[in-house]
């Protein structure tokens, strides 16, 4: 489904701050994989998903999506099979337009006729039944602005309208990060509902149990470079102790933050 191939990727090229983050890193991922990737600061975990989607360029190496080499095409393109979600709950909904109007966009996605057409009454009734699915009463706030939500309500309605066009593949960057932990478990156990069979995603976390608890496979990036890829039943029976103890002897994979 996804495949990254020798992907080297070398920041502010040619000058006193040159810096390879990526120097042959591959990764090929299958329909139904829910990857769960962990790793310290500047480990490559958000350029990884910048390189999927195609906000970074690399500079050789491929990624191929559904078959189809996508490395020198543009990100747009390639949002017509990817859903995203960023950690900032103010990046995946527009704070000027309602819930109604915020899922209309996305419910349209790719249609430059999007909003009068989106904005039809029997769409309304659809969207509802959406927002009550998520079980937080946000279907009681379709004319609330998103800049008026809370932050955990304002992730949970950018996952769904980042899930609303079925993608084949979601990317989720640290989604759940800035919500308190009450609000950032709902998000995560919304998440793992959106995770079915057809489709594939990646979730970025800091945190190492919420790691372990979710997805089927996990990947633990340093330095740019895959330290463990784990899936099923070895993911499964895995535990912080015994991934602190695997890696015990390397400097700086573990920080703070990915324990408590
Ligand atoms: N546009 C850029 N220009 C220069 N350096 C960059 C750029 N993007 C990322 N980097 C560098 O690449 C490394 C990896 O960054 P990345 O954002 O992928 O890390 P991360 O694992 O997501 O970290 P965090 O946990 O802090 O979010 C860092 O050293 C970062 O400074
Ligand atoms: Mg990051």
């Amino acid at each position: 489904m996804l495949e990254l191939n020798n992907i080297k990727k070398t920041f502010n090229k040619g000058t006193p701050n040159e810096f390879i983050l990526y120097d042959g890193l591959s990764l090929k991922a299958e329909v139904g994989d829910h990857i769960v990737v962990v790793g310290s600061n500047g480990s490559g975990k958000s350029t990884l998903l910048n390189v999927i989607a195609g906000s970074v360029y690399v500079d050789s190496g491929s990624v191929v999506l559904n078959k189809i080499d996508v490395t020198n095409k543009k990100e747009y393109i390639r949002a017509q099979d990817i859903g995203r979600v960023f950690q900032d709950p103010k990046m995946g909904t527009c704070s000027t337009m309602t819930i109604m109007e915020n899922m209309s966009l996305a419910y349209n996605k790719g249609n430059k006729y999007g909003m009068e057409a989106g904005l039809l009454k029997h769409k309304r009734e659809m969207f509802k039944d959406m927002l009550r699915q998520l079980g937080i009463s946000l279907e009681e706030k379709m004319e609330t602005k998103a800049g008026a939500l809370s932050g955990g309500q304002r992730q949970a309605l950018a996952l769904l309208m980042a899930t609303m066009g079925n993608p084949k593949l979601l990317l989720l960057d640290e989604h759940a990060a800035a919500l308190d932990p009450k609000t950032s478990a709902i998000v995560l156990d919304l998440t793992e509902s959106f995770m079915t069979k057809d489709m594939t995603s990646i979730m970025v976390t800091h945190n190492l149990a919420d790691a372990l608890a979710h997805g089927n496979r996990l990947l633990m990036l340093h330095k740019g470079k895959v330290l463990l890829d784990i899936k099923g039943e070895e993911k499964k029976k895995m535990t912080i102790e015994a991934l602190i103890h695997m890696f015990s002897k390397e400097e700086d994979v573990f920080t703070d933050t990915m324990l408590f």
